[in-house]
Order: C-alpha cells, then structure tokens, then sequence
C-alpha cells in the first residue's frame, strides 16, 4: 500500500522511439489536459471514477497519490463513516482527493455539511440532476461541484445552474449508465461545452491512446472506473478481481427490462447467475400482474428491490454469481493485477505514444519520412 507520494520519474520511451519526440508529445500531453489538472490541482487529469465500496480510503489515496485524482464513493455510506473515510483518507495522501454523492441519498444534505466541515475541495453530483439549492450548498462551501450531464441540453442547464465541470459517461461505463455511448456524446458536448467549463470523459475508456483522441477533442480530462478495480490497493474482494481478470468487453452487459410496464434501470455488469434470475424474476411478477395477482407498484418494488445489497455482496463478500459484478466494457483491458502507480503509467506512456505523430508537428519537427512524402 503505497501512503506517500512518489515523484514520477521521466517519461521512459519504447525501444527504438526518438526521446526528443516523445518528450513534446509528454509536454503535448500536458498542454492538452492543462484545464483539467488545473481545476483538479493535480498532474495528471485523470478522475478515478467512484465505485461504491470500492472506492474507499486505500484505492482513493493511491490514485491521488499516483498523480490522479481519487474519488470517495459514498453511495452506501452514512455521514458519520463519510467523515471517518475522508479523515482517514487524508491520512494516506496529502494529494487532493474528491467526494461522489449521490443525489437521491436521504443523508444529502448531511453528507453536504460533512464536505463542508472537512473542507472538501471537489464534489462529484451522480445519480440524477441536482436542484438549485444543492449546488448553491456545495458552491458556497467553497468546494466545485462536478455533475454528470447525459445530454447536450442537460449538460447547457447544469453549467447555468453553476456547475463548475461536467462528466459526460457513455453506456459503456460499469454500473449505473445511459443510453448513448461515449464517442457519441463526446462529438455532440466536447465541441459545445469545451471552452465553457472543464468537461471529462468517462465509460470505456481502458487506453491511454484512446484518452489521448478525447483531449484532442476537447477533454479537459477523463475518468475511469473499471481499470482501477483490480489494482494492488483496491479492497475488492480477490473473487471479484477474478471475474474482472477473466472478463472480455462482451461480458459486461447492461440489465435487461422485460416489459415497459417495469422500468428497469440499466446497470452495466459481468453477466452471471444473477443476471438469469433477474429475467426470471420479471417474468414471474409480468405473470402474476397479467393474473392480476399484484399490483403494477407492488411488482415494481419487487423489481427494484431484487438487486438491493448486491453489490456488496459481490465486492466485499466475493459472491460473484448472485451478487451484482458491476463492469463496463473496459473489463477486457484490465489482464493482472497490477499497482494504481503502474496503471496510471501505463494510460500516460500508450497516450504519449499516440501523441507523438502529432508532437513533431506540433513542435515544429519534420514529420516522418512515409509522411513527407
Ligand atoms: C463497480 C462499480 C461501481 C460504481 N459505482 C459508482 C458510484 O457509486 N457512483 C458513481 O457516480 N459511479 C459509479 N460507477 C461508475 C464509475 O464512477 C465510472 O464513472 C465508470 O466506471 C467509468 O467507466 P468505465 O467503467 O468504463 O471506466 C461505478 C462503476 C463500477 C464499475
């Protein structure tokens, strides 16, 4: 566990590249996410995405400490353990970490006051669009409030409402997810919001070559979930990090809804015993509501309520058949188990990597002989 910080060393290039080309494409690099590691106050703008339960003290330290910026999930927590985690947290880094919050919490408001106490300097709204009196809560804390926009019209009204950084998440991020994908809702936001506040890319994300192409777009920078859930730090359970090493992209599937009349909110996660006896669930309350049997509200509880507990149950107790592997596409990046510091290398080196073409030309240096041509 690492509890310090490391200095990065300097950018080490692949064999046979030229070090003089790949260090503009690092300085490239910083240029491009300069935005973004300035309202982060960190090195790299690289968001680890809140994962509840697996985003707690240990992992969260590591990725600031590694030079990104660590997340605290506190979807499952009460204000009392959000104030133990951050105090616990701020043990382990000295780094500036951030707190995700999710909006239907019955504890908001508390778990608003804790940031506020512990001077929290980033909070990330989830789960919904927060009202106007959330965000003014948070902004006059002092700390910026970071909310997730599905939409280009969402996105407009939360940044009018003082949003001070968006993340945009495509379908195919782990957990909780919409129904466009990433490339697309980075060509219909990046090009309208990127000059206005920091916006950051997230969901299915797993290279540093394709983080590179959304700061070309305009990221300020991006977040990442599903790589960092096998690191050496992260407290998941060692079933859970199995799953992940054993998983490809078309494992992680989005939950399915059997009739319209039962919304299901899509979750993305490893197909597994629990995904079948979801759909048997459904069916049966379909059946019994045809039978009129139960009531169209009743049934829907009884939806709802099927996954309550599961992924604790998955992450903490190992229990990777029946409970909820929450995974986004990524998941057939993530091959061994490595430490947070080498994963964030990693993302940096293939992103210097893609970089350097467009670093010769951008510093001035003769492109390639193939491309002089
Ligand atoms: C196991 C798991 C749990 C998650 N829990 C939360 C959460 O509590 N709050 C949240 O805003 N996002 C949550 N997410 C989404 C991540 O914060 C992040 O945005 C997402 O993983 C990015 O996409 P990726 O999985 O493709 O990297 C979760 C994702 C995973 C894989």
């Amino acid at each position: 566990m690492t509890s310090g910080v490391e200095p990065r060393s300097a950018f080490k290039p692949a064999t046979g590249s030229d070090p003089r080309v790949l260090g503009n494409a690092r300085r490239l690099l910083d240029v491009l996410w300069k935005t973004g590691t300035e309202f982060l106050g960190c090195e790299l703008a690289i968001l680890g995405g809140a994962m509840t339960w697996v985003s707690e003290r240990n992992l969260v330290a590591a990725i600031s400490n590694g030079g990104g910026f660590g997340v605290i999930a506190c979807g499952a927590m009460t204000p009392l353990q959000l104030e133990a985690e951050i105090i616990a947290t701020r043990a382990l880094t000295t780094r500036p970490f951030g707190v995700n919050l999710i909006i239907m919490h019955p504890d908001l408001a508390a778990l608003i006051d804790v940031c506020t106490r512990q001077k929290v300097g980033h909070i990330v709204l989830a789960g919904g669009l927060p009202n106007a009196m959330t965000l003014t809560r948070i902004k006059e804390s002092g700390a910026k409030a970071i909310c997730f926009a599905p939409a280009l019209v969402i996105a407009k009204k939360l940044v009018r409402m003082g949003a001070d950084a968006i993340v945009i998440e495509g379908m195919e991020a782990g957990g909780h997810i919409g129904p466009v994908s990433t490339s697309v809702l980075a060509q219909e936001i990046l090009p309208a919001l990127r000059d206005e506040v920091p916006v950051f890319v997230a969901g299915g994300i797993g290279r540093g070559e394709a983080m590179a192409s959304y700061l070309e777009m305009g990221a300020a920078g991006v977040q990442l979930g599903t790589r960092f859930v096998c690191a050496h730090e992260s407290i998941a359970h060692p079933r859970f990090k199995q799953a992940f090493l054993r998983a490809d992209a078309r494992h992680a599937v989005p939950s399915v809804q059997l009739d319209p009349r039962f919304p299901v909110i899509p979750v993305r996660a490893l197909a597994n015993d629990g995904t079948h006896a979801f759909l048997e669930m459904q069916r049966g309350v379909i059946d019994r509501f045809m039978r009129s049997e139960v009531s169209r509200e009743d049934g829907q509880l009884e939806i709802e309520r099927f996954w309550a507990g599961a992924l604790r149950r998955a992450v903490i107790d190992g229990d990777v058949e029946g409970g909820s592997v929450m995974a986004g596409q990524s998941v057939g990046f993530v091959t061994r188990e490595q430490s947070t510091r080498a994963i964030l290398d990693e993302l940096v080196d293939e992103a210097v990597m893609a970089l350097s073409l467009r670093a010769r030309v951008a510093f001035g240096e003769p492109p390639p002989l193939d491309l002089a041509r």
